[in-house]
Formats: C-alpha cells, structure tokens, sequence
C-alpha cells in the first residue's frame, strides 16, 4: 500500500479532509481545533497524505522565528495507521524546515514515544519560544497543559 501513498504540499482542494482528519482528535484535546478558515490562511504550512484521492494524514509547519519551528496538526486516519504514514509526513516537514533554514523542530504531544522513535528528545517546555503560547492560550488545556515537549536538531 505504501507505494501508492502520496505525501505531498497541500493544496485547496485537500482543506476539508484536512479539518475532517483533526476534527475528532481536537474533540479528544488530542491537537488543537482548525477551522476550514484557519487551514486556509495556513494552507502553506501544511502537508498532506493521499491515498486513492483521500486525504488520510496531514501535518503542518508553523516557523515562529529563524531557527525554530513548531510540528502541528499531525493526524493519520485510524484506518491508516501503522503504516509509516505519520513517519513520512514528519519527514517530509522536517525536509520542509531545512529548505527553510530552520534548524529545530519542536512539538508538544502526548505520543512521545513517537517522536522519540524520530529522533526527537524531550525537554522542559519552558525552554521554548515565549511566542507559542499565543497559540497555546486558545486551548482548553492552557492553564494546566500536560503535553510534553519534543526537539529535534535538524542538519542543515
Ligand atoms: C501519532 C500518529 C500520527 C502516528 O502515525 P502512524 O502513521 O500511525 O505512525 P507510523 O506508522 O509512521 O509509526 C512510526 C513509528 O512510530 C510508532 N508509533 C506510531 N504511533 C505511535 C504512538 N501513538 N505511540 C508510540 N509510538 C507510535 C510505530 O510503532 C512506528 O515505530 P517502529 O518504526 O518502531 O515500528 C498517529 O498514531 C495519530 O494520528 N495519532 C493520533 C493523533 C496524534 O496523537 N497526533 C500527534 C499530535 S503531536
């Protein structure tokens, strides 16, 4: 099946899938809620998995500042899952960052063990930028977040 998995730039197209596949995990609290409007004006950020015309995987990539940027919105339809897809699309966005410049990538995730498995350490969330909780501020889980914090230092 992998053959035929497509990872690719997302295109306008894909906007519904991609707020289909986030819309059920962001009712768990599992990644933040986007609104079709939000992935509009994000659409560049984001990446997609197609299979057979479907969307069944997205991430994004939001650049906070030269050096550092944040993994988001990463989300593979159960049906898919375990089969590399959420490697590949975290992949393609570390690939997207060094095209960028970007030499760290971070998330704040419950699947560590994860991004561990990537490369990815963890560390305390005060070390990130001041700037991601602008972003943070709108989650129901502001106040006492127990997400834990993931790096990875990417070669440019
Ligand atoms: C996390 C997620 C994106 C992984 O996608 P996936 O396509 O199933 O993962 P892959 O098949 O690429 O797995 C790659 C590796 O990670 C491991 N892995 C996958 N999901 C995992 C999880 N939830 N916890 C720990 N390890 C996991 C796999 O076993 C595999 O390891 P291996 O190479 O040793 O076999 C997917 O499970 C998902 O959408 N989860 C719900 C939403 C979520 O938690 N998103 C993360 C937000 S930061």
């Amino acid at each position: 099946m992998s053959s035929q998995i497509n990872i690719r730039a997302a295109k306008v197209c894909d906007v519904d899938g991609i707020e289909a596949l986030l819309t059920p995990y962001a009712q768990k609290k599992i990644v933040l809620q986007r609104s079709k409007d939000d992935v509009f004006q994000h659409l560049q950020e984001f990446i997609v998995a197609e299979y057979n015309g479907i969307v069944v995987g997205t991430v994004a990539l939001h650049v906070y500042a030269s050096h550092i940027a944040e993994i988001r919105s990463l989300v593979v339809n159960p049906d898919y899952q375990d089969m590399k897809i959420g490697y590949s699309l975290l992949e393609e966005c570390e690939k997207k960052a060094i095209q960028l410049g970007i030499d760290q990538v971070f998330a704040l995730t419950y699947v560590d063990q994860f991004f561990l498995r990537m490369g990815y350490g963890v560390v305390l969330k005060e070390t990130l930028p001041h700037k991601i909780w602008t972003v943070c501020i709108h989650c129901d889980k502001f106040s006492a977040c127990d997400e834990i914090a993931v790096v990875k230092h990417l070669s440019l």
